[in-house]
């Protein structure tokens, strides 16, 4: 029995021929694990998440979702178990008020009907967007249409997320209210896969694996607290560590012993 949501195997891919976003990258994500993917601008990030939904194709190696090799005739049955939030929630409107765009999701995930209301409800409640229902996607502020875009996705019920900085607009307690949502979703299905591309260092701390790439390249791939702690290499690819790492340090050197404190538990009451 297969227990891998993705298995990319050596790909190589550029948009145009002189191009080369991957040489040669590999990874895996087990079905259930919510993996943060993170690394500063341009380095592939949405690139590789168009290529985990068949956007683009790869020029040699190859990508499987749920054990099934990607190609053009399985792209459409294996899209409707994964959903994707865009980096740009412009991208992703169809409809034209927000329910209309939610129910356009179900309709493409073969929802019925009569349930249709009642779902979407429920998810524009969950990302506190009810009272919007009947509004235009597009004069919504940004964080409105990441929340909307969200509540889409989500309301598809899919087997594997894909999250491209898709709360990046939203205030520190927006982002929070998300993070519980799909904590909770993980909680209700523990074989929901989530990969959540952010440059949210303190939402990488809550995963159970961080992936950073540089230039198209895996520069580590481990725990949050393994990945974090190797400061030299965070350096390199010009990432920061999270405010919690910087405290201990600073602690630290002035000699204040501090060994027992949750530092992550800490910083969190305080950003409360
Ligand atoms: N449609 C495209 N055509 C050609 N090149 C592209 C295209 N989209 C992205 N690129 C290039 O591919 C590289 C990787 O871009 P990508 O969007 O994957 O980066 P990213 O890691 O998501 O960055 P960010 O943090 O800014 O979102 C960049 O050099 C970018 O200029
Ligand atoms: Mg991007």
């Amino acid at each position: 029995m297969e227990n891998k949501a993705i298995e990319i195997s050596e790909i190589e891919f550029g948009y145009y021929k002189d191009q080369t976003i991957f040489s040669n990258l590999s990874l895996d994500v087990n079905v259930g694990e919510y993996v943060c993917v993170i690394g500063h601008n341009g380095s592939g990030k949405s690139t590789l998440a168009k290529l985990l939904v068949g956007l683009n194709e790869v020029r040699k190696g190859e990508i499987k979702i749920f054990g099934q090799v990607l190609n053009e005739e399985n792209i459409y049955s294996l899209r409707k178990k994964i959903g994707i939030v865009f980096q740009n929630p412009d991208n992703q409107f169809i409809g034209s008020t927000v329910r209309d765009d939610i129910a356009f999701g179900l309709e493409n995930a073969c929802v019925k009907h009569e349930d249709m209301e009642e779902i979407i409800h429920e998810y524009a409640k969950k990302v506190n967007m009810e009272e919007f229902l009947d509004k235009e996607p597009g004069n919504l502020s940004g964080g409105q249409k990441q929340r909307v875009a969200i509540a889409g996705t989500l309301a598809m019920n899919p087997s594997l997320l894909i999250m491209d900085e898709s709360t990046s607009m939203l205030d520190p307690k927006g982002k929070r209210e998300i993070r519980e949502l799909t904590n909770m979703l993980r909680q209700e299905n523990k074989k929901l896969t989530i990969i959540s591309i952010t440059h949210d260092i303190d939402e990488a701390l809550q995963a159970d694996r961080v992936i950073v790439i540089n230039q198209g390249e895996v520069v580590l791939n481990d725990k949050p607290e393994v990945v974090f702690k190797n400061e030299e290499k965070l350096k390199e690819v010009k990432l920061d560590i999270p405010f919690s790492y910087k405290l201990n340090q600073v602690l630290n050197k002035n000699n204040i012993k501090v060994d027992s404190v949750d530092f992550e538990g800490l910083v969190k009451e305080l950003c409360q």
